[in-house]
This record gives structure tokens, C-alpha cells and sequence, in this order.
């Protein structure tokens, strides 16, 4: 064994306000995450509770094993927008009758649960996940469906939902609609389109168009229930597979069909780790709160990787990027992790190599960020920092093993992009309370408009306002900072979550055992043209 040793100092006034920075952060966290599991508020619950009706969060946990984790994906989508935060869904990835599912649920206290933008844009993200990865789906349906007043943004785009639904069945992975309410119009087709619907009776309404718009278009006289209730379906239409008496009902149902699925995972479970010699609790007092000092990410690999055992790959050469190979929960992983920051051309190079290693190895990525991206500067573009960043892109780019991102601190510039962004389409990618993101550091991008503005002026031949200058440069390097931050990212959905420090290995071990039901196989060649 290689069990990395630590200089952590959990005494330290260094650990104390590096703690302290991060607890008030996930103070923050924690009153927006309240905001998601408030739904549509006091009132909207309260009407819902006195229509005898179960909330979208007491839904997934009644369908989910009970005692068994519940991996809730983005619960900030939408925040920082004028709509509700959560985006009136719940998606995450729990266990149903011992088959990691992914789950999504509409909320009807929030507008009447009617889809947004942001509601969309999450929805297309679970449907991804559970497409890459081979997760049966199990909709829990109650919705006004599209929102109104903001459909010239969701009525083009979200008719990829309904074409999601049959290409995971194409592709043989289970679609379950359980139907509690509203599933009307467009929404109809989420029964329309699943392998097993269950519904229930007085309760699911699924109609092209409700008695209202019948009337209009036909003249035709209609109710409810004959045009789309559960009794109708499960007698006439044969739209029903599955009749419930009661919402209780319907999720003892939903948990029979996939009992029945006959599913099994790609890898077998390992047995159980061993875990981290030291404590995850620590992984709180490791980001300084100003990032601009340095923190060495072998402590966190230490509290992260089963036994704190790491084998660390080329640690002589390009020492700015530490890679290595570790287990996690028992799966073999390479890691990727920025130690002072800064991309060189030697980093970048060992970063190309490891990856194409693992590839060869079917071993899947861990991308641990803090960096404030490739160095610039004569010295370096002369000794070919472009090429070298591109070979690192190259290798991220073309993979095929599941890569896995956590950004623990700064992720700027091609730097977020060669340690596998958003864009390069990890299977999944968290951010800690102290991570940053933007093309490059707000007071940096600040410097260069001014300096820009500045020259642009001077071709001009007009003078050049410095007091107006520096409050530009205030005013930009706060909205640039504003726009930088984990809970301003996640309401736009750039991430599926932000986690406390302390439960990454616990998500990541989640996230390690969902992509194991999809086969895991690296690419063999397949790589682009690496300019050398
Ligand atoms: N778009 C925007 N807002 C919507 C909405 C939608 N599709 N559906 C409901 N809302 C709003 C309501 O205006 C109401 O807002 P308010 O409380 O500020 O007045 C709030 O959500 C709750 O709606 P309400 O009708 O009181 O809830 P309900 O539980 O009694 O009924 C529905 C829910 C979904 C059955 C009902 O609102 C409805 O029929 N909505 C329209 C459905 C529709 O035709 N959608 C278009 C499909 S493409």
C-alpha cells in the first residue's frame, strides 16, 4: 500500500479559517437548498396536503428502498432567475427494488408544477444521465405542463423530452410514467411515449386537450374523466398498463414494474472499501477562502480514496498536476488534480499521456479542480503551451472512459476545459461552496477591458476618463465575481450540484456505482491528431 501522508494540522489557525470560510458558505448553501424543498410555498403546500395529495419530494421517497441514499441533481436550477428555485422538478438517482433508477417529479405546488426553461433544461439533464449511463427512468408525473408565459422558449426545444423518452427505450432502457394528476397536451405524451404507465383512479387526468379546449375546437361536451381519466385509460383507451386506487398504490405499482425488469448492471458491485485513514470532516478546513493561495490537493485525495491509498504517476515531472491511481468505494480511478494552479507545458503533456493510460485501462477519470489555466507569458508560447494544451484537450475530449469533475476551487480559462468542463461532458460534475468558474478571474478581466478600452481610445486619438475607468473596472470585477460563483452556476444548470467538501466521497461513490451499469470501456485510438 501507498497511503499518502498528510500535513494537515487540524489545529492550525490556517485549518480554523479555512473552516470557517467554508461553513459559512454551506450556511448560505444550505438556506437556497431550504428554498427547493419549500416547493411553491406555505400556501401552495397547505392546498396540496388538503387535497389529500403527497408532495413531488414524499413521492420519490415512498418509490425509493427505504434507508437507501437519494442522489438529488441539481436542486439549485433556475436560482438567480425569476422562477422559483428547484424548477418546480425534483431529479436525482435513487435505489428501487435494489435498481439504481433515475427519478425525476414535478412539483405542483410550484405554478402547478408547469414546466420553465430551467425546468427543461433540468429535465434534458436527467434524461442525459440516464442515457449515458443506463438508468431505468421512472417519472412521477403531476404538471400544467408548459409554462405559459415563457413557452417561445420551452414549445421548439422541449420536444427533445418526448424524443428522449422512446430513444432510451430504443436503446433498452425501461421507461416508467406514474401519473398523479395533470398530464395534459404535450404531457400527455410522457405516458404516450413510456414502456409501463400507471395511473390513478380520480386522479390522473391525461388528455390531448381538457373539456374547455374540446368544446372549443369540436363543440363536443366532455368531462374529465371520460376524455382522460385512469378508469377510462385502463378500460377503453388501454393508455393505462397499471390501475392504482391511490397515490400509495401507484408507487407500491411503479416499485412492482421494475422489480419485474429483469435488470442487471454492466459491472457487479465490489465488495465493501475500506475507508480514508483520516477523517472527511477535515476536508472542510483544506480551500483557503481566498483561493489565490495555494492548497496542496493530495490532502483531499487522502480523505477521499479508500485506505488513502494513491499511486501517483510521473510526480517528478510537471508537478503542478498531481495524477494518480486510487479506489473509490472499491472502483479502480485515475485522478486529475491542479496542485499550484497554474497549466504548463509539462503538465498538460503527463495529463495527455495518463488519460490515454486509462483509457487503455477502462479505468474511469476523477478531475479534481484549481486552476487558474494554461500559463501565458513569451517564455511559454515559444516553448509551445498552445500545442500542449491542445494535446490535453485532445485526450479529455476523445476519452471514453466516464469522467467524473469536482471543482473544489478556481476552474478558469482552457484550464476548466482541458480538466473536463461542463462542455466536455462529464458524467457527472459537482462544485464545492469554494469553487469559481469564468473565462478568467474578475479582476484580471477587469484589468484587460480597461487596458483594451484604453488602447482603443488612444487609436482614436480621444482622451482616456481614468475616474470613470476605475469604476468600470469595480463595477465589472463584481458582476464578473457574482457570475463566478457555485450557486449562480448551478441555477444555470453549468453544474449537477454544489456539495459540501465532506460528502464528496460519498457522491462521488454514488455517482461511481450509476455509471457501472453502463458497460465501461476506454477508447482504443480514436483520438484526434496530437500536434507534438
Ligand atoms: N403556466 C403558467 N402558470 C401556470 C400554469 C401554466 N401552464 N399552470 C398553472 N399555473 C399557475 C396558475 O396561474 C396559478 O398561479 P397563481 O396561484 O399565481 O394564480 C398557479 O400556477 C397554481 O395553479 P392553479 O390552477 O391554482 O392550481 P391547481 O392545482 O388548481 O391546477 C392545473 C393545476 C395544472 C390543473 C391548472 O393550473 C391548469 O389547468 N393549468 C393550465 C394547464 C395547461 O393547459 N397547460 C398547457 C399545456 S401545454
Amino acid at each position: 500500500m501507498t497511503v499518502l501522508p498528510t500535513a494537515l494540522d487540524p489545529r492550525s489557525p490556517e485549518y480554523a479559517a479555512n473552516r470557517a470560510a467554508m461553513l459559512a458558505k454551506l450556511a448560505d448553501l444550505d438556506a437556497e437548498h431550504a428554498k427547493a424543498l419549500g416547493g411553491g410555498g406555505e400556501k401552495y403546500v397547505a392546498r396540496h396536503r388538503g387535497r389529500g395529495k403527497l408532495l413531488a419530494r414524499e413521492r420519490v421517497e415512498l418509490l425509493l428502498d427505504p434507508d437507501t441514499p437519494f442522489l438529488e441533481l441539481s436542486p439549485l436550477a433556475a436560482w438567480g432567475s425569476d422562477y422559483a428555485v428547484g424548477a418546480s422538478m425534483v431529479t436525482g438517482i435513487g435505489v428501487v427494488e435494489g435498481v439504481e433508477c433515475l427519478i425525476t417529479a414535478t412539483d405542483p405546488t410550484v405554478r402547478g408544477g408547469a414546466s420553465n426553461p430551467w425546468t427543461l433544461k433540468k429535465a434534458l439533464r436527467a434524461n442525459e444521465i440516464a442515457y449515458a449511463n443506463r438508468l431505468p427512468c421512472i417519472s412521477l408525473v403531476e404538471s400544467g405542463g408548459a409554462d405559459l408565459p415563457s413557452q417561445k422558449e420551452i414549445f421548439i426545444p422541449g420536444g427533445a423530452l418526448f424524443r428522449d423518452i422512446t430513444r432510451l427505450s430504443a436503446a433498452g432502457i425501461p421507461t416508467i410514467a406514474v401519473v398523479f394528476g395533470n398530464s395534459t397536451a404535450g404531457g400527455a405524451y410522457i405516458p404516450g411515449m413510456s414502456d409501463h404507465t400507471v395511473m390513478i383512479k380520480d386522479r390522473s387526468k391525461v388528455f390531448l386537450g381538457g373539456p374547455p379546449l374540446v368544446k372549443m375546437a369540436t363543440g363536443e361536451e366532455s368531462d374529465d374523466e371520460s376524455l382522460g381519466g385512469a378508469e377510462m385509460h385502463a378500460r377503453t383507451s388501454g393508455l393505462a398498463d397499471h390501475f392504482a386506487v391511490d397515490e400509495y398504490d401507484a408507487l407500491r405499482q411503479a416499485r412492482r414494474i421494475v422489480a419485474r425488469l429483469n435488470w442487471r448492471k454492466a459491472h457487479a458491485d465490489p465488495p465493501p472499501a475500506e475507508p480514508p485513514k483520516y477523517d472527511e470532516e477535515e476536508l472542510a478546513g483544506i480551500v483557503p477562502g481566498d483561493l489565490k493561495v495555494p492548497f496542496d490537493p493530495r490532502e483531499v485525495i487522502a480523505r477521499v480514496v479508500d485506505a488513502s491509498d494513491f499511486d501517483e504517476f510521473k510526480p517528478l515531472y510537471g508537478p503542478s498536476l498531481v495524477t494518480g491511481w486510487a479506489r473509490l468505494h472499491g472502483r479502480p480511478v485515475g485522478i486529475l488534480a491542479n496542485a499550484q494552479g497554474v497549466l504548463f507545458s509539462a503538465e498538460s503533456q503527463k495529463a495527455a499521456q495518463f488519460i490515454q493510460l486509462a483509457n487503455q485501462r477502462d479505468t474511469p477519470l476523477v478531475f479534481l479542480h484549481n486552476t487558474t489555466g494554461y500559463m501565458v507569458g513569451k517564455e511559454y508560447e515559444q516553448g509551445g503551451i498552445i500545442k500542449h494544451g491542445a494535446m490535453m484537450i485532445n485526450a479529455v475530449s476523445n476519452s471514453k472512459v466516464p469522467h467524473l469533475s469536482v471543482l473544489m476551487g478556481a476552474s478558469y480559462g482552457a484550464g476548466h476545459y482541458g480538466m473536463c468542463g461542463r462542455a466536455y461532458d462529464p458524467r457527472f460534475l459537482f462544485a464545492w461552496p469554494s469553487s469559481k468558474s469564468a473565462v478568467m478571474g474578475p479582476q484580471q478581466l477587469a484589468g484587460v477591458l480597461s487596458i483594451v478600452a484604453r488602447a482603443s481610445a488612444a487609436a482614436k486619438g480621444r482622451p482616456y476618463d481614468d475616474e470613470a475607468d476605475a469604476g468600470l473596472r469595480a463595477m465589472v470585477e463584481q458582476q464578473i465575481e457574482s457570475e463566478s460563483l457555485p450557486m449562480f452556476l448551478s441555477g444555470r444548470l453549468y453544474d449537477d450540484g454544489v456539495i459540501d467538501p465532506r460528502d464528496t466521497r460519498t457522491v462521488l461513490g454514488l455517482c461511481l456505482s450509476a455509471i457501472h451499469t453502463a458497460p465501461v470501456e476506454g477508447a482504443r485510438g480514436g483520438f484526434g491528431v496530437f500536434r507534438m
